[in-house]
């Protein structure tokens, strides 16, 4: 007998079979669309339930048929509910990658740079760009680096512990970068192109124009031939990276006992460009350190033969190159950490 046939007067037995296929079709619906196929089947106007509830005769069955309807109804509901936050889910976590539909995020307040680092970076990059080696040094130097070997004579003022942070008899916090050509010679053979940049200290009153510490860059270069001519383009070739294209060099004698002869370079000042301004104190020009041809006896004490190499050096204040650089007119605000100065670098 079929269901169809028994509808008039429904056996319980074949509604709850009808209603337990319904439940089964409905919780196995794999889609909205199927789960409605399933809906259209079991509950729809032409399902064999609708049709027997049409032909109810005795309650009972009535009952039956209308118990069934319900669970089935509340089946389909149910399942409906389970695929919608499946899908919701599914779409979540595709999303979740997607960036274009995120939020904007918390803004990053970033620092800048200090001018000194960015001055150091300037003169870092001029001399990468000439191939030359860029070093960090030690700042606790020995006696015999800082003084001795660069052919200081006993009796030299900065030896002295009024002049020098002295850390015990033999160790001092370096006085200048020159020290770096030491190390730097004694450690490989010629030829030789490095630049060491980094912290000096000298017993200074704080002024305007001086401060205990400071950095400086050094250079060195050791190599058959060299002369004063490549000092020199050498130093216009870093202060056109500092100051721009149209800066220029000159030299002034002077004295080191590491360099033989020893020159105190000059750059055009670039605030009034020579014509004479406070900045360079009416002479048009600016004074940026000292350099020359390395001594001889600088060569003998590191074993490199003077008569077959030549070399020359130079040492420059960073925080001076900033100060022309940027129009800072003192050396103190490098020093304070003051942000509404550091912030506008
Ligand atoms: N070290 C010197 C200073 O601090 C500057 C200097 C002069 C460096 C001559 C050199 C040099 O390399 O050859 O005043």
């Amino acid at each position: 007998m079929s269901r169809r046939e028994s509808v008039g007067t429904v056996a319980a037995m074949d509604v709850a079979a009808l209603e337990s296929e319904a439940l089964s079709a409905i919780a196995s619906a794999p889609t909205l669309g199927a789960l409605d196929d399933a809906r259209v089947r079991y509950l729809g106007r032409k399902s064999e339930l609708k049709q027997a509830l049409r032909g109810v005769r005795d309650r009972e069955s009535g009952l039956a048929l209308n118990t069934a309807r319900e669970r089935i109804e509340s089946a389909v509901a149910e399942r409906e509910h389970e695929l919608r936050s499946a899908a919701l889910q599914d779409a979540l976590s595709a999303e979740a990658l997607d960036v274009t539909v995120s939020l904007p995020g918390d803004e990053v307040h970033l620092g800048t740079l200090h001018p000194t680092t960015l001055t150091r970076r300037v003169v870092e990059d001029a001399f990468l760009g000439l191939g030359y080696e860029v070093i960090e040094d030690r700042e606790v130097e020995t006696t015999y680096y800082n003084f001795d070997q660069l052919a200081f004579p006993p009796a030299h003022p900065t030896r002295s512990p009024r002049d020098t942070f002295f850390l015990d008899e033999e160790r001092v916090l370096r006085t200048e970068t020159s020290p770096s050509q030491i190390h730097v010679m004694e450690a490989k053979p010629p030829p030789i192109y490095m630049v060491s940049l980094g912290r000096v200290y000298r017993r200074d009153e704080i002024t305007p124009t001086r401060f205990p510490i400071f950095h400086q860059f050094e250079g060195l270069a050791v190599d058959r031939h060299l002369t004063l001519a490549d000092l020199k383009g050498t130093l216009l070739h870093v202060m056109r990276a500092l100051y721009g294209e149209e800066r220029q060099v000159r030299f002034r004698t002077h004295f080191f006992p590491f360099t033989e002869p020893s020159i105190e370079p000059d750059v055009s000042c670039p605030i009034c460009e020579l014509a004479g301004c406070r900045t360079c104190k009416f002479t048009g020009w600016i004074e940026m350190g000292g350099a020359g041809m390395v001594d001889p006896q600088v060569f003998e004490n590191v074993g490199i033969d003077p008569t077959e190499w030549s070399g020359f050096a130079f040492g420059c204040g960073i925080e001076r190159a900033a100060q022309l650089r940027h129009g800072i007119p003192e050396i103190r605000p490098f020093w304070e950490n003051d942000l509404r100065v550091l912030r506008q670098f």
